[in-house]
Order: structure tokens, then C-alpha cells, then sequence
């Protein structure tokens, strides 16, 4: 390389990560269970199952916010205005009583299971929790808005059940998400970190995908 070359082109890693994952966007829109709840075909065990896996995950992502926010990748993304938990709580009881099921304190989940180990194995390199947290909560602050949306409009919801979906820390989720992927780009990572990253994604969109498949399997019960 002269000194007239120009450097090599890396993508920022908030677009890297944006067109590593358009291929798994699109599937797991078209996903069964998604594409059911998408279009609020669904019934009240089918929003309980869903909340009774995704209650893990984000109990895990929070949990590990916390535990590992003093690594400046993870502060870039770590905030406690998106946090779900006690969102996921409150829709749960909506949901299994609408359901007339009460949510089990243990439920069997390989999917969730195998979620959750992946989460905990970021702890022996943190900067990939941002692939996670990328995952689900910008995906909650783009698609979700649309899905908690039609939830409410198609069943008749007045803001019940929908916590999950709303976020009433943050009004505006555009200028938000703008400056995420800003908060994103400005890290310090070499080339071959960005790399992990962004690989890490795509594993992400895959934990997601298999819980989807393992709630599209009991399908023709959670439709109404
Ligand atoms: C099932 C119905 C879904 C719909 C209708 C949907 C729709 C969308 C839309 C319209 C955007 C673009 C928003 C923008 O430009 O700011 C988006 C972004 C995103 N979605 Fe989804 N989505 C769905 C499911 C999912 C799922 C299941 C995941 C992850 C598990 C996900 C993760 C993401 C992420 C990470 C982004 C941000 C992309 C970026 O700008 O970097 N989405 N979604």
C-alpha cells in the first residue's frame, strides 16, 4: 500500500450490522408465528407463550446490562429506558387471564433455553452483547411498534396487554435509533472485532428464529 492508497473501506458497523441481517429480517418476518401475531390472528395463549419465552431473554439482556455496563460497548447501548421486564410482567398477567391460563413458573423451552446460554456466554467477550441488544431492542423500537399497533387496533385493546411494545421513555424511537447507531459507530473496535459483532447478529436472529419455529410448531392451538 502507497501512501495514496486509501484505507480500506469498512462499512460502519451499525450499516454492517443493519445488511449482515436483512436476509434473517425477512425470514423471520415471514416466520408462522410471526406473521400470525403480526397479523393479530392470534389468541391469548399464543401472546403468553410468546411473552412466557422473550420474559427469559430479557431478563437475561437486563441482567447483563447491568453486570457488564462498565465495558464501554455495552454502555453505548445499555439503557434503562428501554428495559422490559416489568413491561413483559404486567402484559403477562393480562394475557393469562384473557387466557384462563395461568403463566406456569416453569415451563419447558428448549429454545429459550439455548437463548439464554448464548446471552450468558457474552460475559467472555462483552461487546458482544450489542449484537443482542441490537436484535431485540431496536427490532422492539421499529417492527414492534407496528406489531403492538395492530394488537391494539385488531383486538380491541385500549393499551391493555401492550406494554411490551411501548416505550414511554422514549416518544420519538426515530431520533432515538439514529442516535444508537451513532453510539454504535463511534466505538473503537478493530476490524476483525466489528466482524464478531456483526456475526453475532446473525447467530441472534437465529435464537430468535428457533423460538419462533418451536411456537409455530403448537400453531393451529394459538390461533383465534
Ligand atoms: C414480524 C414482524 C416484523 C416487522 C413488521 C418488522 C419491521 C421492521 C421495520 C419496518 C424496520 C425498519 C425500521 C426503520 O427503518 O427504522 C425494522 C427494523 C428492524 N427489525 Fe424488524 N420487523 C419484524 C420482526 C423483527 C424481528 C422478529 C426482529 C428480531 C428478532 C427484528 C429486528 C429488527 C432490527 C434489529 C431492526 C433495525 C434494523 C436497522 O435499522 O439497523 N424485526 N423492522
Amino acid at each position: 500500500m502507497t501512501l495514496l492508497d486509501p484505507a480500506p473501506a469498512t462499512a460502519p458497523l451499525s450499516i454492517a450490522m443493519r445488511e449482515g441481517s436483512q436476509a434473517a429480517h425477512t425470514a423471520a418476518e415471514s416466520s408462522p408465528f410471526m406473521a400470525e401475531l403480526t397479523a393479530a390472528r392470534v389468541n391469548a395463549l399464543a401472546v403468553r407463550d410468546y411473552l412466557l419465552r422473550f420474559r427469559e431473554v430479557y431478563r437475561t439482556l437486563e441482567l447483563l446490562g447491568r453486570e457488564l455496563g462498565d465495558h464501554p460497548a455495552v454502555a453505548a447501548v445499555a439503557d434503562p429506558a428501554l428495559d422490559r421486564l416489568s413491561a413483559i410482567e404486567s402484559d403477562l398477567a393480562h394475557w393469562s387471564q384473557a387466557a384462563g391460563a395461568p403463566a406456569p413458573e416453569v415451563f419447558h423451552s428448549p429454545a429459550t433455553d439455548a437463548y439464554v446460554a448464548r446471552l450468558l456466554e457474552v460475559r467472555e467477550w462483552p461487546p458482544l452483547f450489542v449484537a443482542h441488544h441490537y436484535t431485540r431492542y431496536l427490532g422492539d423500537l421499529s417492527g414492534g411498534q407496528v406489531i403492538g399497533r395492530v394488537l391494539d387496533r385488531e383486538l380491541q385493546l385500549e393499551g391493555r396487554g401492550t406494554a411490551f411494545y411501548a416505550f414511554p421513555l422514549i416518544p420519538k424511537p426515530k431520533p432515538y435509533k439514529d442516535g444508537y447507531r451513532a453510539r454504535l459507530d463511534a466505538l473503537n473496535l478493530t476490524v476483525e472485532e466489528q466482524a464478531r459483532i456483526v456475526a453475532e447478529v446473525s447467530v441472534a436472529f437465529e435464537l430468535n428464529q428457533a423460538v419462533f419455529a418451536e411456537l409455530g410448531r403448537d400453531l393451529p392451538s394459538y390461533l383465534r
